[in-house]
């Protein structure tokens, strides 16, 4: 795909995440306003908003005028909460995000708790009111974005990551955890926007598979990002997986080997896309610029 086509369908994807983001969450001034300015404070932030525009993108495969805007914006909720609750003192311990301080840093520890709290219902409030016309697009939506926020995948992968001390089954392990806290999100970012577009059953198990593959692909660069990469342009510190004693696949199987994974994972992940009906060109170009990202 032309590089200047791809950029500018990236760049009006995004804005349209974060319109979406901002009118249809509630703003700093909703009572309780020490709560709503962290929500908002955390959403606000700027990151990359890769899932979001995965699920807008994947919807539009099928349907150019297809609208994921609700969708996408339910599963920048549950990512900015997993974010928050992430770098709290009982977790990563982490006091930088997107170049600002973490929302607990900003706000307070039980503000930031309460805020990731508040951020998951909002993401079913959000899919339940977008798509009410449809509702048993509501139950699949819902269904699908349950279980990959839930306790064997996101928190699951989550509360792995977190089990530093059991050394046992390290390559298992890590395949859990890769699946569960990273690529569960942007597969079901992949799958809810497809559904929404109206794919098969077969597109959605295709995109599905294309969002692990590029999930686990989107961790290891992460990984190898935290031990090379700059705090200048990650906004969030380096060496923390070093300092947590953090078991990732760069430090289990080398550099080298890690390379060689992303590699096939995208490779892997476009052959899915491909093997789809739908105009996948964007997806599969961003799927592939993910893998060398450096942010
Ligand atoms: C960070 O995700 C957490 C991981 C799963 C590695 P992103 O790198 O997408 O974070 P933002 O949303 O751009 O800040
Ligand atoms: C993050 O993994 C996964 C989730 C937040 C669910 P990391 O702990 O590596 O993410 P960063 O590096 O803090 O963004
Ligand atoms: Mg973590
Ligand atoms: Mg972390
Ligand atoms: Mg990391």
């Amino acid at each position: 795909m032309d590089a200047a086509l791809f950029q500018k369908q990236f760049d009006d994807l995004v804005q349209e995440a974060e319109k979406a983001l901002r009118s249809l969450t509630p703003s700093a001034t909703t009572t309780p306003v020490r709560l709503h300015e962290a929500m908002r404070y955390s959403l606000d932030a700027g990151g990359k908003r890769l899932r979001p525009v995965l699920c807008l993108a994947a919807a539009k495969a099928f349907r150019a005028d297809a609208d994921a805007r609700h969708a996408a914006t339910a599963i920048e909720c549950i990512h900015s909460y997993s974010l928050i609750h992430d770098d709290l003192p009982c977790m990563d311990n982490s006091d930088l995000r997107r170049g600002r301080p973490s929302c607990h840093k900003a706000f307070d520890e039980a503000t930031a708790l309460l805020a990731g709290d508040a951020l998951i219902p909002l993401a079913f409030k959000l899919l339940t009111q977008g798509y009410s016309d449809h509702p048993t697009l509501v139950q699949e939506l819902v269904g699908e974005l349950a279980e990959a926020a839930g306790s064997t995948l996101l928190v699951g992968g989550q509360a792995e990551d977190m089990n530093t001390s059991d050394k046992k089954n390290q390559s298992e392990k890590l395949e859990f955890i890769l699946r569960g806290k990273t690529a569960a999100m942007l597969s079901v970012s992949l799958t809810l926007g497809a559904r929404i577009g109206g794919a098969s059953a077969k597109e959605i198990e295709h995109f599905r598979l294309a969002g692990q593959q590029a999930g686990i692909a989107f961790q290891l660069v992460d990984d190898l990002l935290d031990a090379h990469g700059t705090t200048a342009s990650l906004g969030k510190p380096v060496g923390a997986d070093k300092d947590n004693d953090k078991l990732t696949f760069a430090n289990l199987y080398g550099i080298e080997a890690t390379r060689a994974r992303i590699k096939q994972l995208t490779d892997e992940a476009v052959g899915n896309l491909r093997a789809c009906e739908a105009n996948t060109d964007f997806l599969c170009a961003l799927i592939t610029q993910m893998a060398s990202r450096k942010s």
